[in-house]
């Protein structure tokens, strides 16, 4: 990806469905005994990998793109899914929910996804045993099986969204009820309960710390949209302000994005919201702030390197403490490459905010990485080429086709 930095974004985008919300609905469609259709569905490639998965398990799809997806679960007899598909995606590890789930029986290999901390399981096995399932992991693969799922009570160690969603996932058709005490309250968790309802589940609680899944033996087909990407919007929103743009989202939802908007004002960018759009208009200098990734509603881990990428040129030096992920830092050094004064004390990256970005070659680590160098090269004086950009294809639909009209230059070239 080529990018000459120096152009203000101007105009107005509409924001993409959601990625984190729609890898964890597809898989739920494995809990109906009839076909369901998903509409805005992000047209990327964690989609089109469930999209494979559903498949070869047996079920029947129909995808139009950026339209809807038809699946038809009837015909899903499997429940193995080997690493060949786990590694293409975090958000593989939902199957283990889904098909425990559906049929008692799930054998899944370990999952991939982007390379930043090691992102253990426990807690996801620990809620499946919660409800009566049988737990084996071995040789990189996970065996589960219930002879009967029974609703019980699960207690997070620590707020996980993966866990949340896959304890959600087993427990709608378990029997009995299910409650999951210190569960994760992200947007996406609430729009997966509500998909869930739509089929007929009995899911009350979602966004709160406490979450009740009366389990159920008959789940109907239904039709559902999906919300916006809070992650994209937020991403659009730091890349208008890193320009010195002028850009109004469209399709968004503002609540999902306060804590990133309460930054982006106490920096002095002029942020203004209206019922599904938000417009960032930066005006004059931008304060050094500091950050801190909480689980929602605080600032999001997601947002956290492209929004390190956006204080290293703000007046003063800021910081951004990392608390959900060990090493979520893989992007520094690219950023250093390009001039930023940046150092890493434990978790928290300090920035010293410079006058000047300027091009550079740099390769892109994990997914969020690359949204990083995206923004860092729409700042920078000069041509900034991006490498391994296939990371940001997971979870950003079409980018340079939407940052290109927006008034930036940028084009992908094949090596
Ligand atoms: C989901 O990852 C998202 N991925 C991540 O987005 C997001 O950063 C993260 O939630 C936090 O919001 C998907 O939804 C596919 P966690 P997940 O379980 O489920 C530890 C992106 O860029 N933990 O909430 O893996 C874990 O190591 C991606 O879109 C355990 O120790 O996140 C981490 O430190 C990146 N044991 C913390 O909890 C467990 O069993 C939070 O992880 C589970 C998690």
């Amino acid at each position: 990806m080529l990018i000459t930095g120096g152009h203000p974004l101007m105009g107005e985008i509409t924001v993409s469905g959601g990625k984190n919300t729609a890898v964890a609905v597809i898989p739920a469609v494995l809990l109906c005994d009839e076909p369901c259709t998903i509409e805005n569905l992000p047209d990327i490639d964690d989609v089109h990998a469930l999209i494979e998965i559903l498949q070869r398990l047996g079920a029947e799809t129909e995808y139009v793109p950026g339209r809807y997806l038809t699946v038809d679960p009837r015909g899903a007899n499997g429940y193995r899914v080997p690493f060949s598909l786990t590694k293409r995606l975090r958000a593989s590890y939902y199957l283990l929910g889904a098909l425990l789930g559906r049929g008692g029986r799930a054998e899944v290999a370990y999952p991939g996804g982007c390379d930043i901390g090691s992102r253990p399981i426990d807690q996801h096995l620990k809620g499946f045993s919660a409800l009566g399932a049988q737990i084996e992991d071995r040789g990189g693969m996970v065996y589960a099986n219930a002879e009967r799922l029974l609703g019980g009570d699960v207690f997070f160690d620590m707020v996980t969204v993966g866990g949340t969603i896959n304890v959600m996932l087993a427990a709608a058709r378990a029997e009995g009820t299910t409650v999951i005490y210190n569960a994760a309250k992200e947007p996406h968790i609430v729009d997966l309960a509500n998909f869930l309802n739509s089929m007929g589940a009995r899911v009350k609680g979602a966004g709160t710390d406490v979450i009740r899944i009366r389990g159920m033996q008959h789940l109907h087909s239904c039709t559902y949209t999906v919300i916006p990407d809070q992650i994209e919007t937020g991403t659009l929103m730091i890349a208008a302000a890193a320009t010195r743009g002028d850009v109004t989202i469209h399709g968004c939802i503002p609540t999902h994005m306060e804590a990133l908007t309460a930054k982006l004002l106490e920096m002095g960018v002029r942020v203004t919201e209206n019922d599904d759009s938000i417009r960032v208009r930066p005006q004059g200098e931008q304060r050094a702030v500091n950050v801190k990734t909480q689980v929602y509603p605080g600032f999001p881990t997601d947002l956290q390197q492209p929004m390190t990428a956006l204080l290293c040129m703000a007046h003063g030096t800021s910081t951004v403490c990392e608390t959900i992920f060990e090493q979520r830092f893989k992007h520094l050094d690219e950023l250093r490459r390009m001039g930023a004064h940046i150092k890493l004390v434990d978790r928290t990256v300090l920035i010293e905010g410079v006058r000047e970005l300027y091009g550079a070659p740099v390769t892109v680590t994990d997914l969020r990485a690359g949204a990083a160098l995206v923004v860092a090269g729409l700042m920078a004086k000069g041509v900034t080429e991006i490498y391994e950009t296939s990371y940001i294809d997971r979870g950003y639909e079409r980018i340079e086709e939407k940052l290109r009209s927006l008034g930036a230059e940028i084009r992908r070239e094949k090596i």
